[in-house]
């Protein structure tokens, strides 16, 4: 075969691999975890509420109260419309709304303002909501995310949805329903990247919703920053991977149990270590 062939050759073969190379590459960025910026003008009605649904599921983490286990009303399952209807005539409501959109913000911002009865955090007789503030640490939602999910609690039910689309650029900061975990250890870890450290995984799993550990406070479960006072390594593992061997007293069984399946090894090793450890702090 003369040279300049299987040069030829050779090259054409080359090209091939790099036009290969080039149609994969986008594919393989697609699958790392990236942030997703929305650009808030495109917006529809449908894309909006679709939004809504998947923070609720998601990033909102409301699914692990709001569900059917009864630590909280399972809004998924009531006209929201109508519930806030009776909430604002019942005499024990204390609160600034005046209708479905008013009263589902200031649920999500305020809880404390109106507790819906047999809810309240234990010992307050429903003066105090265990609910966090969907504003700020651990959920941290926008003000688009939280109108998603209102639009969202009203479409369900075939309600008109009165929040107004997000219109203008600057209104709105950009959502970011994946921020990569360099940013805090505070911020939200997509499920598919594997938390480097015990904090990311803390938040990673939702773990900062129901317990006080890290910077966040919550009084669903157990403080975590001195469950190792209680609990040896051992039992602290199988609280996790198995939480309903063993039900902390005055607790009610509500712990998601799909953290085995879950987590990484690694991830859980981190975790337990990482709790174990504030044994040694006496709080
Ligand atoms: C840590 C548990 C928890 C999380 C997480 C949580 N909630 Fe709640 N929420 C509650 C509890 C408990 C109540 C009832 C007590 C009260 O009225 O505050 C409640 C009340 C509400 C109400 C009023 C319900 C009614 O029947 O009037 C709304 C609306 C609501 N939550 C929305 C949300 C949304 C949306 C999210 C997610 C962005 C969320 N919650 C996350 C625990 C939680
Ligand atoms: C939906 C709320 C919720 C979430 C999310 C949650 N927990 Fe819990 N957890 C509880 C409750 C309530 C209890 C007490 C009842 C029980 O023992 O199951 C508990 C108990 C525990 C205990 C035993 C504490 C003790 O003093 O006995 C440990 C340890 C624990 N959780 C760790 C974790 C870790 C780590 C994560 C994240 C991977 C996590 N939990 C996520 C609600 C939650």
């Amino acid at each position: 075969m003369p040279v300049i062939v299987k040069v030829l050759g050779f090259s054409l073969g080359l090209t091939l691999v790099f036009t290969l190379i080039a149609n994969l590459l986008p594919q393989i960025e697609g699958e790392a975890p990236v942030d997703k910026i929305i650009d808030p003008s495109a917006f529809t009605e449908e894309s909006f509420v679709a939004l809504g649904e998947e923070l609720f599921q998601g990033k909102g983490t409301c699914t692990l109260c709001h569900n059917n286990m009864g630590r909280a009303p399972d809004i998924l399952t009531m006209d929201m419309v109508t519930t806030t209807t009776e909430r604002l005539s019942d005499s024990r409501y204390q609160g600034k709304a005046a209708d479905a959109e008013s009263y589902l913000w200031e649920s999500m911002l305020q809880p404390g303002i109106y507790v819906v009865k047999g809810f309240g955090k234990k010992g307050t007789n429903d003066t105090d909501s265990p609910m966090p503030a969907v504003d700020k640490a651990p959920i941290q939602l926008s003000k688009l995310e939280i109108n998603a999910i209102i639009a969202f609690l009203q479409a369900k039910d075939g309600n008109t949805v009165t929040v107004a689309l997000p219109t203008e650029k600057k209104e709105a900061t950009p959502v970011i329903t994946q921020p990569v975990a360099e940013s805090t250890p505070v911020a939200q870890v997509a499920e598919s990247q594997i938390a480097e450290t015990a904090e990311i995984a803390l938040v990673k799993f939702t773990c900062t919703v129901c317990h006080s550990v890290l910077e966040t406070e919550s009084p669903v479960g157990p403080d975590l920053r001195t469950v190792a006072n209680r609990l040896s390594v051992e039992e602290i593992r199988q609280s996790i991977v198995e939480p309903n061997a063993v039900i902390a007293d005055g607790f009610p069984p509500i712990m998601p149990l799909d953290f085995a399946e879950k987590m990484k090894v690694k991830e859980l090793d981190m975790i337990v270590q990482f709790l174990a450890k504030e044994a040694n702090i006496d709080l």
